[in-house]
């Protein structure tokens, strides 16, 4: 990789300090790692090999373009190579932006948005039609074409009042010790990965350094992590990974908190909540991150007593390559509609799109006809995986057309289940 960006400046400030985009070399990974912390507010020791290492295996230094004010790093940024499930199931390539930062002294000239560029380009140069993060505000993404495309509840409930004591006939679960879990969870998972879009997989190091990976810091007081599997006939057949906080008042009010419940049957999802919500002195079960169309209070006796604490964003997208990008998930039924997209900062994709599907599978070609239907490719974003509303969004003034029209492109582009991410990268 060569150094990328032309030196820039930003013009109109009294503040403004030159920057530019540059390759990041292993040697420099203490410093990056350094950066990181101080745009989140935590600590970290320069010195730390194993954390360089773990960053090492984890981001590497390839896909990096972090910005450089004279010696000094003043911006964080790269991208991870990932897959992610579309509707229909396939897996399409996305670059997954991570670990961006911008120091205090740097923001608001600039360093952002030319990171961002080296992004969309270089995703684009290595042929990845889509672009996907996590955002740490909402305001900030937008702007660049991206859109919340999977949504989450955060959901809390106390067992005793929700219902102890279900079970799934023929399925039992037994908790997986460090070795075993290293091995049946990876495999789990990519199983059910193929069936949820707004999943991805994970590599090797992924799960090593971030999964398994558990120092006492990441704990916020809790035992470390539990992992139990399910099975049906000695087969494994889904998971649950949580951590146990225990508090003692009147009564046992210990926490359960899951990190992750990864199903590959409805009958691995039941006997897993079934299990989660039966362990002596830990009646209160928390979830960061339940998919929205998660039948949880159905299962549960009393289901109105499992709250939603929160209902956030998840995972954003971006269609760096718009045609492409849509003819590579399905659709439901068959029909045809001609969308006008606007993309200011990847003017390739700007232009009006037919889209042509044939019971689920799409054609696409740019056209030059009357759309049907006029957006933001940041709105595209947000429905590309099929879990949003398009007549939520119109209503909003995010897409134009008639009310047919907005009707027949939100029927086409819904999919179930609904997407979901499991995780923050
Ligand atoms: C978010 C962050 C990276 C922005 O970096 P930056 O270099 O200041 O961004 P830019 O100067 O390129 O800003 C581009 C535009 O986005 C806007 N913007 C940037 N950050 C914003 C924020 N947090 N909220 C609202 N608008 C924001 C700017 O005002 C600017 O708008 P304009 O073009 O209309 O003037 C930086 O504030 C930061 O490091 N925050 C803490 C860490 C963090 O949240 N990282 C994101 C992880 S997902």
């Amino acid at each position: 990789m060569t150094a990328a960006a032309q030196p820039c400046r930003a013009a109109d400030s009294v503040l403004a300090m030159s920057f530019e985009i540059r390759t990041l070399l292993r040697e420099q990974i203490p410093a990056c790692r350094q950066a990181l912390a101080a745009g989140f507010g935590y600590d970290s020791d320069p010195d730390d090999e194993a954390a360089t290492e773990r960053f090492d295996a984890i981001f590497g230094t390839e896909r990096a373009f972090p910005a450089f004010d004279g010696n000094e790093i003043v911006g964080t940024g790269s991208d991870l190579e990932l897959n992610l499930t579309v509707p229909g199931g396939a897996q399409v390539p996305m670059s997954g932006l991570t670990i961006i930062t911008v120091r205090p002294t740097h923001t608001r000239q600039g360093v952002l948005t030319a990171m961002m560029r080296e992004h969309v380009d270089r995703a684009r140069k290595r042929g990845e039609p889509l672009g996907g993060l996590w955002a740490s505000e909402v305001p900030i993404y937008g702007r660049f074409g991206y859109g919340p495309a999977t949504l989450m509840h955060g959901i809390k409930f106390d067992a005793r009042l929700a219902g102890r004591g279900g079970s799934e006939p023929g399925v039992t679960v037994r908790l997986a010790g460090g070795d075993e879990a290293e091995t049946v969870l990876p495999q789990l998972y990519n199983r059910a990965m193929k069936t949820r879009p707004g999943m991805y997989k994970r590599s090797e190091d992924w799960w090593k350094y971030r999964l398994f990976h558990d120092p006492e810091k990441h704990r916020d007081g809790a035992s470390a992590l539990r992992h139990a599997v399910a099975e049906r006939n000695g087969e494994p057949i889904g998971y649950v990974t949580y951590r146990q906080k225990a508090s003692w008042d009147l009564l046992s009010e210990g926490e359960l908190r899951i990190r992750e419940l990864i199903p590959v049957d409805d009958a691995a999802y039941r006997a897993l909540w079934h299990y989660a919500a039966n362990i002596d002195l830990f009646p209160i079960v928390k979830y960061w991150s339940n998919p929205v169309d998660d039948p949880l209070p159905l299962i549960m006796r009393d289901g109105r007593t499992v709250v939603t604490t929160d209902y956030s964003d998840g995972l954003w997208v971006r269609l760096i390559d718009v045609a492409d990008a849509l003819v590579k998930r399905s659709y439901s039924g068959t029909g045809s509609v001609v969308i006008s997209i606007a993309d200011q900062f990847c003017p390739w994709n700007e232009g009006t799109y037919r889209l042509v599907i044939d019971d689920g599978t799409a054609a696409c070609e740019k056209v030059a006809a009357e759309p049907d239907v006029a957006m933001d490719v940041n709105t595209l974003g947000a429905m590309y995986l099929g879990g949003r509303d398009a007549v939520s969004f119109a209503r909003a003034g995010r897409i134009e057309g008639d009310a047919a029209a907005v009707a027949r492109f939100g029927t086409l582009f819904r999919s179930s289940p609904a997407p979901w991410c499991p995780e923050i990268f």
